[in-house]
């Protein structure tokens, strides 16, 4: 397991710079790859080991997907909606929920028994919450400790009922496998989401030939003979762009131009409030490719005052809540995070992992149920943190340490390679370099 150890930083951020592919499109975009007929030619793929992950599970359902990592390329060669068979062996999600969680909905259309599990974090997440509204469509589905958690059995059937269900928290992994699901139903199913999560799936179904609309707060999802392969050009992740961003806003005098970020309006809530917090930003050559969104974001440094954060923001800025607590610290008054539970049952508790991690470098913080209050500014002294295995925690106690008037030590930090691995690098080409990497 290795460590890295962050001096403290006292220059500033500048340069240009294309951070890694979109993290959830590239899930997405192999999945419906392996459901639309022909190849599916994806540019900009993220070649982190969450969607690694996904690509192996993908190739055991039967479907032909090549992997370009130099040219950030992928091609899945399918035969379509109907053409993935049961898989030989157990299916491995190793971290990663939208990939279990994805793959549920599509194993639920699949004749024969796929079984899925992950690693050790995985399977301690939530099932539940798939497991009930898939057994909707009649196919027979349970889990580990009463359904609560991985390995999941799934026996799969084409002959699928059309599901009408209430989500109770507002998850676009859950959405995802429910729409995935329904595309192979006897009728329309509606799903109904009271507050929006992310609509990538959505968007990328519409594109390639398949009838989902959404009426208020239903999503009407028809049943689908058969879906076109289209191309897909995938922008930046908005999630780890919010580690440079961050780090750019703290460290007087940066200016830093991510080209090219996703800018899907259900992922920029950090940006957002970012900007209520005084953060100095600016949108350009604005685009959209299949229903998303895309753009250029500059990013200058200047001061922060805290905000509120409530319930109704939080999907929009679910995986951003460590970053932007760290900024919290460096924000003048106080900020307040409620209605964030969710947090509790990602790839660690983040909101445990994050006290705790604040409190070893000095910050007086109130863990709640549901979120986290602190008061700024705070200078940040050295000391070690654990990192829990999560991928967010470590990069943002990365862009902490940078920050801090003492050397920052962050235990475990190989699963940044989940999302970013060429984080430490990308950090070095923008002028910041004041860290040690060894094994621990
Ligand atoms: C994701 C949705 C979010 C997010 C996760 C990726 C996705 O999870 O936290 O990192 O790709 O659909 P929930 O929708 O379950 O909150």
């Amino acid at each position: 397991m290795s460590r890295a150890i962050v001096h403290p930083f006292r220059g500033f951020l500048k340069g240009n710079i294309r951070c890694p592919r979109d993290k959830s499109l590239s899930h997405r975009a192999v999945m419906i790859g392996a459901l639309s007929q022909g190849e599916t030619r994806i540019t900009g793929f993220s070649f982190c080991q969450d969607c690694l992950a996904t690509i192996e599970c993908v190739r055991a359902l039967g479907v032909d997907v090549q992997i370009f990592p130099e040219e950030e390329q992928v091609t899945v060669q399918s035969g379509g909606l109907f053409a993935l068979r049961e898989p030989e062996n157990v299916l491995n999600a190793e971290n990663s929920g939208t990939t279990i969680r994805l793959l549920s909905g599509i194993a639920t259309g699949i004749e024969g028994l796929t079984v899925l599990t992950g690693d050790q974090s995985l399977r301690k997440r939530p099932m539940r919450r798939i497991i009930e509204p898939l057994r909707q469509t009649g196919v027979n589905i349970g889990g580990r400790a009463q359904d609560n958690f991985p390995p999941l059995f799934i026996r799969g059937s084409t002959q699928i009922k059309p599901i009408r269900y209430l989500l109770r928290v507002p998850s676009a992994q859950v959405k995802s496998a429910l729409i995935f699901a329904a595309l192979k139903g006897d009728g329309p199913s509606l799903i109904e989401e009271p507050v929006s999560s992310r609509d990538h799936t959505e968007n990328m179904l519409r594109y390639v030939g398949a009838s989902i609309r959404k009426e208020n707060t239903t999503l009407v999802v028809e049943p689908c003979q058969e879906l076109r392969a289209r191309p897909f050009s995938l922008p930046g992740d908005a999630s780890s762009a919010a580690f440079l961003v961050a780090l750019a806003t703290l460290l007087p005098g940066s200016h830093v131009v991510v080209h090219d970020v996703g800018m899907n309006p259900h992922r920029v809530g950090f940006l957002r409030c970012l900007e209520r917090m005084g953060g100095k930003l600016k949108f350009s050559n604005q685009r959209e490719e299949f229903g998303e969104p895309r753009a250029d974001l500059e990013v200058e440094a200047s001061s922060l005052r805290g905000i509120e954060i409530g319930k109704d923001l939080i999907p929009s800025l679910i995986d951003e809540i460590p970053i932007l607590a760290i900024l919290a610290t460096q924000a003048e008054g106080k900020t307040t995070i409620s209605g964030a539970e969710e947090l509790r049952v990602k790839e660690s508790d983040r909101l445990k992992a994050i006290a705790q991690g604040l409190r070893s470098l000095g910050v007086d913080v109130e863990e709640k149920v549901d979120g986290l209050v602190l008061e700024g500014p705070v200078p940040l002294r050295g000391g070690v943190v654990e990192s829990f295995g999560d991928h967010r925690i470590a990069m943002s106690f990365a862009i902490a340490g940078f920050m801090a008037q003492g050397d920052v030590v962050i235990e475990d930090v190989d699963c940044i390679g989940i999302s970013y691995p060429h984080f430490f690098q990308d950090l070095v080409t923008l002028g910041c370099d004041t860290f040690t990497l060894s094994n621990s």
